[in-house]
This record gives structure tokens, sequence and C-alpha cells, in this order.
């Protein structure tokens, strides 16, 4: 038999991934019979006195404890003597720990990245400075915005290293390709025909979506943007081409699907989003009173005591009123998209809309030109009822009718995570049912001028638990009384612990770890404080970003100094194994290895540190590729006045002279994706008529670049540019 050729096989090969999908499994399934919700209720309504795990989560944190942990602890702390205990003494009463990354866009996911590179045991430089290991000991993880997308990117390929996720291993993982920009990935000339092709690509994924009669809005074609970077499938080569679904049809309650999952492999994935109550039109924050959700793989919902209610996440998407969805085939699958879940939680767009410039503030004027012009275009063809939130169905109706805020409403308006000021995801952590003993919070939010966290997001969960949710949760350790205090104590520049001394048992809150994004401890200049709203990195910054906080986290501090402290990786140890002592009988004592440990790590109310402990840390933002910049910024310096700032008639003729070659490639070329300039309003689906006949088609994409419109309304209607006729034959 005779060997096909390499280039005939690759054919085949992605005439087969072609068939496995494409971008409209973006769209949910909807009018599915429903299950009887008499014997198999599709929501659980609880108390706070009554909260419990669902049976599955249960099952497997259980199963992780048992066959998992007690190795995972052997293989970080040994036999225990290094830090002054005996292991076995402590099994089957290791701590319960959890880690939530925070939100901050690219930032967030990266810092993320970084750190958890820096706790795996299969990062060497990690292992051999004791820090790596916490990550295979805990027990859950929780993403929120930028960090979900870090969250989901690890799920969804299956609990890889860092290395692999961020760079692609050639093989299965992809890479992040932070350097192709999120919303304009060639460039920021958004009428170029790759940038046609992948913004086609993304109507047709969620116009798919609103013709199956659910709103969307500017979440989704976000959602889908994320998922071309953070989920698997999309590599340089296939970006703008449709042998992919870039990641739609992967769905958040498939995760119990992976190996990993089935091997109990990995913590148990949380993600978060805020709400804003329907009716409130905010445009800033979210009062600290509306209503946090969930995400787990098997269920979303919120354990605020005002809603104490959860829903099977495959099922999400079906409106239910008291439980009962609308009739027996009303019920939905498929909208728990991955790149939706992590879109949700990253929804901040009711926070940037700027209706009077019509314009996305803080984002790069690209970013918000692409973003906007899909806004627009897909509102042409599908509905939405607020077009800056995201849209979902509301399956909490009637429930709880005293206290939900939104009790009365279809739909939910759910927001990013961070909305509320709460940009750790801590609150999950601290759900009573989960009795979690040691958290640790991964903060990269922007608080300082310099793009440094001041940890308002502790002090905001630490004052929303003792408020909203004392019947619900435990309660926040001592921590400094305001952001000042943590700036001129330096809790938030360098790893600190809170709650290390109780003073009963059970201790009365779980110990916290807080490792804040701060400059480099041994004086050189910071790259990791980078602006939100930067939707594109270099490899070379990527890659300079990972390696200081990966260099950061291992390393601790030692007071007055720059040097890394040697001890830090035993430190961490001390402080993660720490509440074990407190489920022995007698309570063990703490060894005096960690007594001393703690002390320097531990923040301590009556005794604080200060800021002048940590000498020469710099501040100011170091952009170690400047030529990385510089190059995109004399491009568009180049490109602006045309382009963006240019007269309508220009961009007419630019689209023109785009569709034709459009249109002559795709003759040639099947497997790109359709440009927005090639697809009439009223057509999903129909390229060869397309193709074949249409003279005159709006310009309206071009008519908005041009001339801009309105965000801010939620009538779809504000959307609707004037159509135009486009010169015949082009
Ligand atoms: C649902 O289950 C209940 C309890 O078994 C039964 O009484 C009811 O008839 C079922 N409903 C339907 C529509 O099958
Ligand atoms: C482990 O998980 C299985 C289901 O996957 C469950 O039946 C079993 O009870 C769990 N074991 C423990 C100890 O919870
Ligand atoms: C450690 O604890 C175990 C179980 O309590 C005990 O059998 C063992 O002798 C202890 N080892 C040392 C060195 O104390
Ligand atoms: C990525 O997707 C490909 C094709 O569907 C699959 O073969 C591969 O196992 C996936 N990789 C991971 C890490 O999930
Ligand atoms: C919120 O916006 C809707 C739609 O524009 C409007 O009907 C409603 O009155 C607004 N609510 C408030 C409180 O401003
Ligand atoms: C937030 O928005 C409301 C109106 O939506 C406005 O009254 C309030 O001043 C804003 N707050 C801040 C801090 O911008
Ligand atoms: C969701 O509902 C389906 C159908 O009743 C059931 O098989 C599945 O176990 C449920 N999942 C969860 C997480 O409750
Ligand atoms: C069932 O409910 C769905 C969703 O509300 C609706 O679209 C559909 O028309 C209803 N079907 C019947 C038979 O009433
Ligand atoms: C939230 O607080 C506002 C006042 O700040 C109050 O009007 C509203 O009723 C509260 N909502 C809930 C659900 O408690
Ligand atoms: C802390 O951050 C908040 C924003 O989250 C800011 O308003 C405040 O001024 C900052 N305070 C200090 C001391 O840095
Ligand atoms: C460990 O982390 C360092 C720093 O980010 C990185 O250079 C190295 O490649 C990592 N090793 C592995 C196996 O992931
Ligand atoms: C990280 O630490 C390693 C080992 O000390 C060093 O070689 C490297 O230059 C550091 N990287 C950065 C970006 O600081």
């Amino acid at each position: 038999m005779r060997f096909l050729p390499l280039p005939l096989l690759a054919l085949i090969a992605a005439a087969y991934a072609q068939n496995s999908g494409d971008v409209t499994d973006y769209a949910p399934t909807t009018g599915l019979p429903c299950p009887n919700v008499t014997t198999d209720p599709l929501i659980r309504v609880f108390t706070p006195q009554t909260q419990a795990l669902h049976p599955e989560e249960l099952a497997y944190i259980n199963n992780r404890t048992t066959s998992v942990l007690p190795n995972a602890w052997a293989d970080w702390l040994g036999d225990g003597s290094a830090i002054g205990y005996n292991l076995s003494a402590f099994a089957g009463k290791f701590p319960k720990i959890s880690i939530s990354v925070s939100g901050g866009g690219y930032r967030a996911a990266q810092y993320g990245a970084g750190v958890v590179s820096a706790i795996d045991a299969r990062n060497e430089s990690a292992k051999a400075a004791g820090t790596g290991g916490l990550l295979q000991v805990a027990s859950y993880f929780a993403g929120l915005s930028g960090g979900s997308w870090l969250t989901g990117s690890l799920y969804l390929n299956n609990w890889p290293n860092i290395s692999d996720l961020v760079y692609g291993n050639g093989n299965d993982l992809t890479g992040w390709k932070l350097d192709l920009d999120l919303a304009a990935p060639n460039g920021i000339n958004i009428l170029d025909d790759d940038n046609q092709a992948f913004y086609g690509a993304i109507i047709e994924s969620v116009v798919a979506k609103g013709k199956k009669g659910i709103d969307t809005s500017i979440t989704d074609p976000w959602a889908r943007m994320i998922s071309y970077h953070f989920l698997n499938g999309t590599t340089r080569q296939n970006f703008y081409q449709n042998n992919t679904p870039h990641g739609a049809g992967q769905y958040w309650s498939h995760i119990p699907l992976t190996p990993m999952y089935q091997q109990f492999l990995a913590p148990f994935p949380i993600l978060v989003a805020d709400s804003r109550r329907v009716g409130d039109n905010s445009t800033n924050t979210t009062a600290l009173n509306s209503t946090v959700f969930e995400i787990t793989p098997l269920e979303f919902g919120s354990w605020d005591p005002s809603l104490s209610a959860m829903t099977n996440l495959t099922y999400i998407g079906t409106h239910l009123t008291n439980g009962v969805p609308d009739n027996s085939t009303a019920c939905v699958n498929g909208f728990d998209q991955a790149g939706y879940m992590m879109g949700t939680s990253a929804s901040l767009f009711n926070a940037f809309v700027d209706t009077a410039e019509n314009a996305l503030d803080n984002f790069d004027n690209f970013d918000s030109q692409g973003l906007l012009y899909v806004l627009g275009r897909q509102l042409q063809d599908v509905d939405t009822r607020a077009d800056d939130v995201a849209n979902w169905p509301n399956p909490f109706q009637n429930i709880s009718a005293s206290t939900f805020q939104d009790t009365n409403q279809d739909y939910l308006q759910l927001i990013d995570g961070g909305l509320n000021l709460e940009n750790v995801p801590l609150g999950p952590m601290f759900v009573k049912a989960r009795g979690m003993d040691f958290i640790v919070a991964v903060d990269s939010s922007f608080d300082t001028t310099d793009t440094w966290p001041n940890a308002t997001a502790l002090v905001t969960t630490a004052q929303r638990l003792s408020t909203i949710l004392q019947s619900s949760h435990q309660q926040f350790p001592p921590i400094p009384s305001n952001q000042d205090q943590f700036v001129s104590t330096g809790a938030n520049a360098r790893p600190t612990f809170f709650g290390c001394d109780p003073t009963q048992n059970p201790p009365e809150w779980p110990l916290v770890l807080y490792l804040p994004n701060a400059p480099p401890f041994d004086g050189s200049q910071p790259s990791t404080n980078t602006p939100t709203l930067k939707l594109d990195y270099t490899l070379k910054l990527t890659e300079i970003f990972l390696d200081q906080v990966h260099n950061n986290t291992i390393a601790g501090f030692v007071p007055n100094t720059n040097n890394a402290d040697p001890n830090w990786g035993k430190c961490l140890q001390c402080g993660a194994i720490d509440r074990a002592r407190y489920k022995t009988t007698p309570v063990t004592n703490r060894s005096d290895f960690c007594t001393t440990c703690l002390k320097q790590y531990c923040f301590d109310p009556q005794n604080p540190p200060s800021v002048s402990e940590l000498p020469n840390r710099v501040l100011t933002f170091h952009d170690p590729d400047p030529q990385g910049v510089a190059k995109v910024e004399s491009f568009f310096k180049r490109q602006e006045g045309p382009i963006l700032g240019g007269s309508i008639a220009g961009a007419v003729v630019l689209v023109a002279l785009i569709a034709f070659f459009l249109w002559r490639r795709n003759r040639k070329m099947k497997a790109r994706y359709r440009a927005v300039a090639a697809m009439h309003h009223d057509d999903g689906e129909n390229l060869q008529m397309q193709q074949a006949g249409m003279h005159s088609r709006g310009i309206t994409d071009a008519t908005m670049v041009g001339q801009g419109h309105g965000l801010g309304a939620s009538e779809s209607t504000a959307y609707v540019p004037e159509a135009q006729e486009l010169p015949k034959e082009v």
C-alpha cells in the first residue's frame, strides 16, 4: 500500500476537523424535552442554615481528599520534619485549601499564570524553592474576569502546566497567542481582510445564538474573542479560517468529562459574576448588596441569603418559574459555552460605555472600534434587551420572592465579577458548607496610580461578609483597617498571611494568604503592572511578565533587603499546614521553625509591619519590549487618519476594495470566513447566494466606522445605521 503524501494527509485532517464543528456551535440547543421536575428538580433552594454542597461537588472533594491529597501533601512536605512536624500525625486532618485569582484582563490572566507556575510542583524552580506543591494540595480554584480566562483555559485544556498552556506545546496545546490583539487580531485596521474574516466568524456565532430566541449583547462577541485565545483549537494558521469552531461547543458543564477531573487531579473550579438588578441602569460599580453568582461545572446560583438557590448548569439558559420550565419542551442546553461563562465573568462593559463619545472608555481606540463594530452588525439581525450586560434567562423567577432582587424578572443582567469591587473571587471560599481552612488571594487589581493592588478587594469582601453574608459565610480574619493601612504596612507589596492566631477552636476564621502583584523584590524594574485593557502582548513581554511573577512568588522577602528569602518555601508550607494542628487532640503546638516564619509573614494588628521594610521597590512600569509597542503605535499613526478618522467616502472605497478581494478570494479559499462586508443583514447562512447575486449591500459597517454609533440605550434599533448602496459590482 502506498502512503499518502503529507500535505494530502493534512488536508484530510483539516477536512475532518472541519466536520467536527463550526462557529455556529455557539448556538444553544432549544426546544428540548425537560426532565420531570417533580422527580428531577432543576433547582435547589436552601437557607443559610440548611445550605449544602451539591452531592457531586461533595463527592469530587471527598474523592480528591482521600485518593489524591495525601500523596500530594507528602510530596510537598516530605515527612514534615523540615518544618518541625510529623506529617503522619496530621493524616486525615489536612487543611482544606483554595486559590482565588483576581480580575484585571490580560494582566490578571498572566499574573495568575505566573503565580500558578510558582506553586506548581511540576515546575522545577518552584519545586526547588519549596513553593511548588501548594497547587497540588488545593481543593478549590476560583477565577473572576481575567482570572476566569486563566481558569477556563486550565480546565478546558485538561490542567496542563503553565508553560505549555501559555506558549503552546507544539501538539495539542495551541498557546494563548496574546500578540494577536483580542478585538483586532490583525492590527488596528478593522476593515483589513483578516480582521473582517474574524468579525464575520464572530457574527456568525452570535447570530446563530440570537436566532434561537435568546437575547445577546456585547458580551457575546467578547466571549467569542476570548475563546480564540483561551480555549483549545485555534492556531495562528487557522485563526481566520473556518476549519475549527474556535472554541464554540466547549461547555463548562463538560469539565467533568475531562481526564483530569475524572481522576480528581485538579481543584474544583468556580467562576464568579456579579449582577445588576434589572431596572438599575448603573454604569459604574454595582451595589454591594446586589446578588453575586457563582458558576461551577455543576451549578449556577448564589449563596447570598437573599437568593440561596442553585440551578443545574447543563440546563442553564432555560427560563424557570418556581423551578418549572415554561412547558415540557422549553428546555435549553449548550448555553453554558465555556467562552460565554468567561465572557460573563468579564463583562465590564456597563462600566465603560461612553454614550457621549460612542466608545468604550479605557479600551484602545481600535479595540473599542472592533467591539462596537461587531455589536452594531450583530444587532441588525438579533435582539438584545440590554446591550452592555450578559443576558441570562432567569432560572430563579419567583424564588425567594421577598428578598431576591430579580425574582420578578425573566432575564438576569450579569456583569463582571469585580464590579462590586470584590475583584478577587473570595466569596465562594467563605461559604460555610465548603469549610475552608486556608484561602489564597491572588490579586492583580488596578488600585493605585501605578496599577498595583491596594487590597480594595479584600477590604470589600471583608465588609460584605460581615454585613450581607453573616449567616451564610465564614468571616474574614483581621486585616489592616483600610487601603491606606495596607499601603503603609507594605501588606500589599509582598506575601502576607492574615488570621494566623485564632482565639478559639474550631478557629473563628480561615487563614488567608495574600499574594498581591508587586514590584520585583530585587529592586529591578517592574513589567507586571500593565493596563487592564491592554489587549495585546508581545511574546517577549509575556515571557518577562511571567518570569517576574514567578520569581517574586517563589522569593518571599527578607526585611530591609532586596534578597530572596531561602526559607519562604518552607514558611508557605507552615502556613498551609497550620490549621491541621487544631484538628488534632490535643491541639499540636506550632513548631519553632514555623513560629519564627509566621512572625515574619503574618499580619499582627497589634504590631503592624511597615512598608519601609521593603526598600528600593520600583513602582513605575517598565516596558521591556518597547519596539513591540512602537511598531503597533507607528502603524496606528500611519493608518489612523485614512481609516478611523477619515471620510466616509474613503471608507466606502476601502470596503469596496476589500469586498472585491474577498469575493475573489472566497471563491478559491472556501475555508476562509466571510467578511462582515459580505454579509447581508437578513442572511445568517446563505453565502452562495450572497456571492453570486449580491450587488447591492448595505455599507452599514463602513458607516459605523466613519460615524460611530450609539451605545448605552437598551434598544437594538439604536444601532441600525442608515443603509446605503454600494456601487454596482465592486
Ligand atoms: C412527573 O413525576 C411525577 C411523580 O412521579 C408524576 O406524578 C407525574 O405524572 C410526572 N409528570 C409527567 C409529566 O410525566
Ligand atoms: C467518589 O466519587 C464517586 C462518584 O464519582 C462516588 O460514588 C463516591 O461516593 C465518591 N467517594 C467518596 C469518598 O466520596
Ligand atoms: C509520627 O506520627 C506517627 C503517627 O502518629 C507515629 O506512628 C510515628 O512514630 C511518628 N514519627 C515520629 C518520628 O515521631
Ligand atoms: C484539543 O482539541 C483537539 C481536537 O478536538 C483534541 O484532540 C485535543 O485532545 C484537545 N486538547 C486538549 C488539551 O484538550
Ligand atoms: C433604565 O433603562 C430603561 C431602558 O432605557 C428605562 O426604561 C428605565 O426607566 C431606566 N431605569 C432607571 C432607573 O433609570
Ligand atoms: C455611578 O452612576 C450613578 C448613575 O448611574 C451616578 O449617580 C453616580 O454618581 C456614579 N458614581 C460614580 C462613583 O461615578
Ligand atoms: C442535571 O439534570 C440532569 C437531568 O435531570 C441530571 O441527569 C444531571 O445529573 C443534573 N446535573 C446536576 C449537576 O445536578
Ligand atoms: C414552550 O416554551 C417555549 C419557550 O418559552 C416556547 O418558545 C414554545 O413556543 C412553547 N411551546 C409550546 C408548545 O407552548
Ligand atoms: C440594597 O441596598 C439599597 C440601598 O442601598 C436598598 O434600597 C435595596 O433595597 C437593597 N436591596 C436588597 C436586595 O437588599
Ligand atoms: C486604593 O484603591 C482605590 C481604588 O480601588 C483608590 O480609590 C484609592 O485611592 C486607593 N488608596 C490607596 C491608599 O492607594
Ligand atoms: C517553570 O517556570 C519558569 C518561570 O516561569 C519557566 O521558565 C519554566 O519553563 C517553567 N518550567 C516548567 C516545566 O513549566
Ligand atoms: C528570574 O530568576 C532567574 C533565576 O534567578 C533569573 O535568571 C531571571 O533573569 C529572572 N527573570 C526575571 C524576569 O527577573
